[in-house]
C-alpha cells in the first residue's frame, strides 16, 4: 500500500491499529470528496473542469489496475477526493480487511437505506453475489466509473432525481429480467458530449465482458480533452495567460483611442484658449477655484504657476480664494492643464 504512489491516488501514510482508536492516516484533500464538490451549487463545473476531473480518475484507476492491488472494489464519488489544486485523487483502495465491519458499531451507518446508498455504484453481478470479494473486480470498477461519469454530467446524484429509495434502486439494478437493465436516465444529458454518454453506457453494460478497460476509456474520452492540459490548474493557468494577452491587446487598443481623443481635445482647447500673449500682464483677477483634494490642488497650482498666478492657498482642499495675476477676461475662464484636467475658474 505504501509503495503505491501516483498523482491521482490519495497516498496512504499509515494506520493506527491499537483498539479502540483504529484509524487510517492519508493525505488531506482540502476540497473534500467529488460528491461534496458536485453537490456544491457555488462550484460551476464547465467542460474543462469535467474533462480534468474525469481524466484524473481514469489515470488513477489505470495505475491502480496495473498495480498489485488489481482493483479498487469501492469506487464511488465519496472515494474520489479533490485537493486544493483541483486534482482528483482516488482514496480508500486496499485495506478491505482492515475496514471490514467498521460500520457495524455505528448507529447511523447501520441504517439500512444509508448502507444501500453506499452500494449505488456497485455492479449488478457483485450485488447479486453474496460471496463477492470486497476488493471487487476490474470490470466492477468500470461499472462504478460509469455511474460517476453520470454523476459528474448530471450533478443530481448517482441515479439522478428519482422517487426511488436507495434500496429500491439496488433491487431494480439486481433484477435479471429487466430489459433494458435499470440505469440512470441519460435523457437528462442532452448537452453532454456524445463520447461521454456513449462511454458511460458502455461502462455500465450488464455483461461485464462488454465493459471497456480504463485505457480504452481514456481513448474514447479523448475528444473531451481536445486542446486541454492534464490538470485543471494547468488549464486555468493557460486560460489566464490567454486572458491576460487579450487584456493587454485591449488595453493597447483603448490607449490608442485615448491618445486620438486627447489629440482632438488638445486641438479644440488650443483654439478656445487665449494665446499666451493675450493675457493682460500686471492685471489682477479674483476668482474661486473648487478643488476637493490636495492632489488636484497641486495640479491647479502648477497650472497657475504656468501663467504666473498667485497660488499660495492652492495646496489646501476645498474652495480657495485665488488671485490670478496674468489671466483673461471676466466670466468663466478655462485654464488648460498639461495633465488630463480642465480647470474652471470663475472670475
Ligand atoms: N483524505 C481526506 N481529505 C478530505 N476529506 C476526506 C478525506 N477522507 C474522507 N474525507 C471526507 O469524508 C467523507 C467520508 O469519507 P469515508 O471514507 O469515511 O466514507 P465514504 O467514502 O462515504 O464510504 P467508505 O467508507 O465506503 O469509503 C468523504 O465523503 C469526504 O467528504
Ligand atoms: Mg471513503
Amino acid at each position: 500500500m505504501k509503495d503505491l504512489r501516483h498523482d491521482n491516488l490519495n497516498p496512504f501514510t499509515g494506520a493506527c491499529v491499537d483498539p479502540p482508536n483504529i484509524c487510517i492516516v492519508t493525505e488531506y484533500c482540502a476540497k473534500g470528496s467529488l460528491k461534496d464538490v458536485l453537490e456544491n451549487e457555488d462550484v460551476k463545473l464547465d467542460n474543462m473542469f469535467n474533462a480534468s476531473i474525469i481524466g484524473d480518475i481514469v489515470r488513477g484507476m489505470t495505475y491502480l489496475h496495473d498495480s498489485q492491488l488489481r482493483s479498487h472494489g469501492n469506487l464511488k464519488s465519496t472515494n474520489c477526493l479533490v485537493d486544493s489544486r483541483w486534482v482528483v485523487k482516488i482514496a480508500d483502495f486496499g485495506l478491505h480487511e482492515l475496514k471490514f465491519g467498521a460500520d457495524s458499531g455505528d448507529d447511523d451507518s447501520t441504517d439500512f437505506e444509508k448502507q444501500c446508498a453506499k452500494l449505488l455504484w456497485r455492479a449488478p453481478e457483485l450485488l447479486r453475489d453474496p460471496n463477492a470479494r470486497p476488493s471487487g473486480t476490474q470490470k466492477g470498477d468500470v461499472y462504478s466509473f460509469g455511474i460517476i461519469l453520470y454523476e459528474i454530467m448530471a450533478r443530481s446524484g448517482p441515479f439522478g432525481q428519482t422517487d426511488k429509495t436507495p434500496s429500491e434502486i439496488i433491487k431494480c439494478v439486481m433484477r435479471r429480467d429487466r430489459n433494458p437493465p435499470f440505469r440512470p436516465r441519460i435523457s437528462k444529458l442532452e448537452d453532454s458530449f456524445d463520447c461521454v454518454i456513449d462511454c458511460m453506457q458502455e461502462c455500465w453494460a450488464e455483461d461485464p465482458e462488454d465493459r471497456p478497460d480504463f485505457k480504452t476509456i481514456r481513448t474514447k474520452l479523448r475528444p473531451m480533452r481536445k486542446g486541454m492540459k492534464n490538470n485543471i490548474f494547468d488549464n486555468m493557468l493557460a486560460m489566464m495567460e490567454k486572458y491576460a494577452n487579450n487584456l493587454e491587446a485591449l488595453v493597447d487598443e483603448r490607449t490608442d483611442q485615448l491618445i486620438e481623443e486627447k489629440k482632438k481635445t488638445d486641438a479644440l482647447l488650443y483654439e478656445m484658449l487665449p494665446k499666451q500673449g493675450d493675457y493682460r500682464k500686471g492685471s489682477t483677477y479674483f476668482g474661486f477655484i473648487f478643488a476637493n483634494n490636495p492632489e488636484e490642488c497641486c495640479l491647479y497650482s502648477l497650472a497657475c504657476n504656468e501663467i504666473r498666478s498667485n497660488a499660495e492657498d492652492f495646496r489646501k482642499p476645498g474652495p480657495t480664494r485665488l488671485v490670478i495675476k496674468n489671466c483673461v477676461n471676466n466670466g468663466e475662464v478655462m485654464l488648460y492643464l498639461k495633465t488630463e484636467s480642465i480647470l474652471r475658474v470663475r472670475l
